[in-house]
């Protein structure tokens, strides 16, 4: 358990993100901040008056300035507008990347030692923004999609098999967008390549399902974008964190030269603990591979090159 960890935003995923900390006892204290006075603070107390049934102790508050954020050991930014049916997630750029600029210009102001974590979309982009704007270091700034993504991924699998999720393993790399980059190489059920189950055929639509994985829960809530799934991410990377567990998850982290890149936030197998990001795993990638995550590096560059920081 670290001391205060703090949800930029409190709209759905927020709020989710929130309660999923608090749950897990992942920090004594949760706080929720967001500009829409009353919301925040609402939601927080609804939250901690659960406290003594779901039995937590994390106390959990809403406020809409960042002085009760101040010290925190992790930031997740949540905050920007969501996507709205039709639209992609480079529309959302100019937008978000003045909220999520400002949030993580107050975070370090307030709380200079803490680990962002973003979630805002166009997600890698966004992470560009937060470190930017923050002035961290790269082990301080980590995006959160590839979890997402891989757990999409994983869930159709599980179901089209009838298997347990546990027992399937995948990564997803890439930007999170529509250039996602499935490793099928590395997609197992206990161990057992994903191929001795199903054609390549078959694997595809799974693959695709994943690829337009936002967009499919879009569609159905019209009004709003996923939270269930994605907060489930963002607390999985909180809790490697807190804990100090070392998981090697699939993130958006900001490549120096690894997998032949600089200079850019893109989803890469990520070892988290206690100071963030302690590593970025470099794998074997087969020559298909290599080339969907250099078209996936280009989809991030060129959103990246527009973005008024
Ligand atoms: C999704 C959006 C939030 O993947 O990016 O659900």
């Amino acid at each position: 358990m670290v001391n205060k960890i703090t949800v930029v935003g409190a709209g759905n995923v927020g709020a989710t993100t929130a309660q999923r900390i608090a749950e897990k006892e992942l920090a004594r204290s949760v706080v929720m901040v967001d500009i829409a006075d009353g919301i925040p603070q609402g939601k927080g107390l609804d939250q901690w008056e659960s406290a003594p049934i779901e039995l937590f102790d994390s106390r959990v508050t809403g406020t809409t300035g960042y002085e009760a954020t101040a010290g925190s050991d992790i930031v997740v930014i949540t905050a920007g507008i969501p996507r709205k049916p039709g639209m992609s997630r480079d529309d959302l750029l100019n937008t978000n990347a003045g909220i999520v600029g400002s949030c993580a210009a107050e975070v370090a102001k307030t709380s200079p030692n803490a680990i962002i974590i973003v979630v805002s979309n166009p997600l890698d982009v966004m992470c560009y923004v937060a470190m930017k704007a923050s002035g961290f270091p790269r082990e301080r700034v980590i995006g959160m999609a590839g979890i997402l993504d891989t757990a999409r991924f994983r869930s159709f699998l599980a179901e089209a098999l009838d298997v347990s999720v546990r027992d399937i393993q995948a990564m997803v790399l890439g930007g999170h967008g529509d250039t996602m980059v499935p490793l099928i190489s590395y997609t197992s059920i206990s161990g057992i390549p994903i191929r001795q189950f199903m054609t390549d055929e078959q694997l595809q639509v799974h693959v695709d399902r994943a690829r337009n994985g936002g967009a499919e829960i879009v569609k159905f809530l019209k009004t709003g974008s996923a939270y269930y799934a994605p907060s489930s991410g963002a607390v999985q990377m909180v809790e490697a964190i807190v804990n100090d567990q070392k998981r090697i998850l699939p993130c958006s982290a900001w490549l120096d030269g690894e997998y032949g890149m600089k200079g850019l936030f893109l989803g890469v197998p990520c070892k988290l603990g206690r100071t963030g990001l302690l590593q970025i795993v470099e794998i074997e990638l087969t020559a298909d591979e290599k080339a969907a995550l250099a078209k996936s590096a280009d989809a991030v560059r060129e959103p990246m090159s527009v973005v008024k920081l």
